[in-house]
């Protein structure tokens, strides 16, 4: 079939042609303006794909001549990379730009901007132009590719500017990247999500599924590699779905597949994986595979059928365990589970709450990720009746993070004598000469070692499970 049959498209060479052009303008005010590299200060709320999302929109500031800091009182471009999964998250954000007013009038060739998945709101953007008169420029998550256009129109046109369109989105390949970390790197691999989860707002926010093509993920990779990255993580909002959209279409475990076979010293690890969409296929590529790790981030979001029903999640709690197990029954021990939880869904009930604990112990995940419901405008579940006080909600939470930390203690006494393979990332923190290193499950294990050692992979020991880290020792022979 051909490339036209594909239902998404790329950003254009003509588009991306264009930005480049920008990026030599803003670069051009930049020398006009000041006598050395302006400094960009970039602030990122959210998950993986914001931080992914900030390392391009780094890149492409590097090429427009930024310099950056982390100290927003001294930078002359300040933009928030906002995330809107619950609302605490955009409270801050609200907090942290309203603090700015004073600094942006006392400095007002200072740039203010927002992007990321807030902003994609419409009563949200509304009230930033309504209530926050001295942000400058506001764009959306469709159009990051385009920030070289944008900030020229904000720095040259005395006028503020807000593009968000509502769209899905199209993939631009080739970007800048300016990656923080120089041995673990960030590959998105699809944009979007098609769940419609009935808390979430992420699909009105990021659009359907898109997937990157096949050679454009290999080609990244491999530059990665050839760089030194040691962990490279493939996102995804649902990274089951990878490749449906493709023409011909790939599945994820294919991808995994041919990704394990590449020469090189690295380990692979993905995220997020919906429980509907994971296969058998996929766990037992995970088993086989020796470069990607045994770790598994299979959110279930609650244990009671009823609720998971209410929350259109297309699975049962039978079919969670029977995954589980058969992970386990695969990769044994070396696993490593986390999943993520919801406390407090419109409609929950304490028993059904209980049920969710009951999972808890039978899943025995390394780790959760565990939060309060927030209703998030324009999502079914924000309709729904919510009868149940917050104050209640919290003491269920507290219940079900205090059985967590019980079990995460058990979890970590059972690497007790077991050998890993790790990567050494730096220096430790237990004493002096130390170093620390991740194993697949991302456990931190330190030990008595030379810092030469870092960026190397080495088998270690556990010696012993302290509360968040491991103490151990070197092996030759795993
Ligand atoms: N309220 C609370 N938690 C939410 N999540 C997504 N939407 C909401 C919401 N409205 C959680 C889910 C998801 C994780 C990324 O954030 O557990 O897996
Ligand atoms: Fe939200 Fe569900 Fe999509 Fe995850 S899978 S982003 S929870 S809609």
């Amino acid at each position: 079939m051909s490339e036209a049959k594909r239902k998404t498209t790329a950003v254009s060479k003509e588009e991306l042609n264009i930005q480049k052009q920008f990026t030599q303008r803003v670069n051009s005010v930049i020398n006009a303006n000041y006598s050395q590299a302006p400094l960009a200060c970039v602030i990122t709320y959210g998950c993986q794909q914001n931080v992914a999302d900030s390392e391009k929109i780094k890149g492409m500031l590097e090429l427009m001549g930024y310099g950056f800091t982390e100290n927003r009182l001294e930078a002359k471009l300040i933009i928030f990379n906002t995330c809107a999964v619950r609302e605490h998250a955009e409270d801050r954000v609200f907090g942290n730009v309203g603090s700015l007013k004073k600094y942006k009038r006392e400095n007002p060739d200072v740039v203010i901007a927002l992007c990321g998945c807030m902003m994609q709101q419409k009563h949200i953007a509304d009230k930033i132009k309504r209530s926050y008169p001295f942000v400058d420029l506001v764009f959306g998550t469709h159009v990051i590719h385009r920030l070289p256009e944008l900030l020229y129109r904000a720095i040259t046109g005395g006028k503020r500017v807000f593009e968000i369109p509502d769209m899905d989105g199209a993939i631009a390949e080739g970007l800048p990247v300016k990656r923080d970390d120089g041995s673990k790197a960030w590959i998105p691999i699809m944009y979007g999500c098609n769940n419609f989860c009935s808390y979430c707002i992420v699909p009105y926010v990021r659009g359907r599924e898109r997937s990157r093509e096949k050679k454009d993920v290999i080609k990244e990779f491999k530059e990665l590699v050839s760089q030194g990255y040691k962990e490279i993580t493939l996102l995804g909002q649902n990274v089951n779905s990878y490749g449906k959209d493709l023409v011909p279409q790939v599945s994820f475990a294919q991808l995994l597949r041919e990704l394990n076979s590449l020469d090189g010293d690295f380990r692979i690890r993905f995220m997020t994986s919906h429980p509907k969409d994971c296969t058998k296929e996929l766990i037992e590529t995970m088993a086989s595979c020796d470069k990607v790790a045994q770790h598994l981030h299979l959110p279930f979001q609650s244990g009671s059928n009823r609720v998971l029903k209410a929350m259109n999640r297309h699975y049962t709690r039978e079919q969670y365990l029977e995954l589980i197990n058969y992970a386990r029954q695969l990769m044994g021990d070396e696993l490593s589970i986390t999943s993520d939880i919801i406390v407090g869904f419109p409609g929950e009930t304490y028993d059904e709450f209980k049920e969710t604990l009951s999972l808890v112990k039978e899943v025995k995940a390394t780790s959760l990720f565990t939060f309060i419901y927030s209703p998030r405008k324009g999502t079914p579940a924000a309709e729904m009746d919510d009868p149940i006080p917050a104050e209640e909600k919290s003491r269920w939470f507290k219940e079900l993070t205090d059985l967590q930390e019980q079990i995460s203690a058990q979890q970590m006494a059972l690497h007790k004598g077991k050998i890993y393979k790790c990567y050494v990332y730096g220096k430790g923190k237990l004493a002096d000469n130390y170093v620390a290193a991740r194993n697949d499950g991302n456990l931190i294990i330190e030990f008595e070692g030379d810092e030469s050692l870092i960026g190397t992979f080495q088998n270690i020991k556990v010696i012993e499970p302290l509360t968040f880290v491991m103490r151990g020792e070197i092996v030759k022979e795993k």
